[in-house]
């Protein structure tokens, strides 16, 4: 079968490869054989591969197996999993996602409904669980539906999408801040009546107050940090709370101490990277919304183009090409 491999840390697009790999054997207890027919690529994958989680690792001589998400068809189903060859699953975590074939813990494997499309299923774990667990953030956070705003950083992301659906359903004022001018127009064909900033345009900060219309600014959700983390920091009410999921700007965020002490802000961090370890009950119903969202709300699970695993480089340059408008995914047939 073919996978996605990297033998070195790298820019993606310089160091992906699709190579010829043995077929992976029967699945034991517990696990299943699943043929990946699609899975999103992430630009978490993008940092695994960069080297950016542990700078300086030695890789394996066979190299690394890229992904950890992915959608197929159950060839196989190892003893005391209840799963007939030919069911539609989608799963999360599961090593190897980018290969043609995957044996996945069946606690990790999720049946699709055939009201969720091949396109959704393959996005179905990772985005809409990060979204669960943003949300969570805000709860935790004390922050009021009718009190509190909430600002999101790279508002126009497919994660920062599903999440201010989800954050305007439940009655909170959202104030998006996107990068580009046109960013603004593009986020509001999908929410009309959502105040949405440009970091482009001086005096940024001055419009996401003025959207704020008074209300304290209690929540900030950043996946870029640098100079718009930084800047967003200032915004927050006493006692607000940034939660930082992601570092698009690769710059790290700078806040005054007093902020701390004065203004009892807090940093924090969510990431899906440490879901799997949750209690039972807890990933059962963030499934249950991932399904509903992927069936209900189709809309915000665009595809921006969809590769052949050949073409896996090509798939990860085009990640991080700016104004994308959908997931980046990648095929085998
Ligand atoms: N913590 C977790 O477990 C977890 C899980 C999933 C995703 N994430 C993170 O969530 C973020 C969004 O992921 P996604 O897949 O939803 O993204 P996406 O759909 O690819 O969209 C990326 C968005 O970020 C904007 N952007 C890119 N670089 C930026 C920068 N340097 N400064 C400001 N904005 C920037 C882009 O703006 P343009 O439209 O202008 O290009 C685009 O709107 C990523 O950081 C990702 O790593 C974290």
């Amino acid at each position: 079968m073919r996978a996605a491999v990297y033998f070195k840390h790298g820019k993606p697009e310089d160091v992906l490869q699709a190579v010829d790999v043995e077929d992976p054997k029967h699945p034991d207890h517990n696990e299943v054989l699943i043929r990946v027919l699609l899975r999103p690529v992430h630009h978490g994958d993008l940092l695994g591969i960069a080297g950016r989680y542990q700078p300086g690792a030695a890789l394996p001589k066979e190299g690394v197996r890229v992904g950890f998400e992915g959608y197929g068809i159950v060839e196989e189903a190892g003893s005391g999993v209840d799963l007939k060859p030919g069911t539609r699953v989608a799963f999360f975590p599961g090593r190897g996602a980018w290969s043609e074939k995957a044996i996945v813990s069946a606690e990790y494997v999720t049946e699709i409904p055939d009201d969720v499309s091949d396109e959704a299923a393959a996005q179905l774990h990772v985005n809409p669980l990060t979204t669960a667990l943003l949300l969570r953030a805000v709860e935790t956070s004390g922050a009021k539906p009718g009190h509190d705003v909430v600002v999101l950083t790279a508002a126009g992301s497919a994660v920062a999408r599903l999440v201010i659906g989800l954050l305007l359903d439940r009655g909170f004022d959202v104030v998006g801040v996107v990068r580009r001018e046109a960013g603004v127009n593009e986020l509001n064909v999908v929410f009309p009546d959502l105040p949405v900033v440009s970091t482009d345009k001086p005096g940024w900060r001055d419009k996401v107050v003025a959207a704020a219309d008074g209300h304290p600014i209690g929540v900030v959700l950043d996946p870029v940090g640098g100079d718009t983390a930084s800047a967003a920091v200032g915004l927050l009410a006493q006692g607000g709370s940034l939660v930082s999921y992601g570092d698009l700007s690769g710059q790290p965020i700078s806040v005054p101490a007093l902020y701390f002490s004065t203004r009892d802000i807090r940093l924090s961090g969510v990431t899906v990277g440490r879901w799997a370890g949750l209690p039972v009950n807890v990933r059962k119903a963030d499934l249950k919304l991932a399904l509903e969202l992927a069936a209900s709300k189709p809309e915000l699970f665009l595809v921006e183009q969809t590769f052949d695993l050949a073409d896996v480089a090509k798939a990860a340059a085009l990640v991080e090409k700016p104004g994308k408008s959908g997931t980046v995914l990648i095929a085998s047939r």
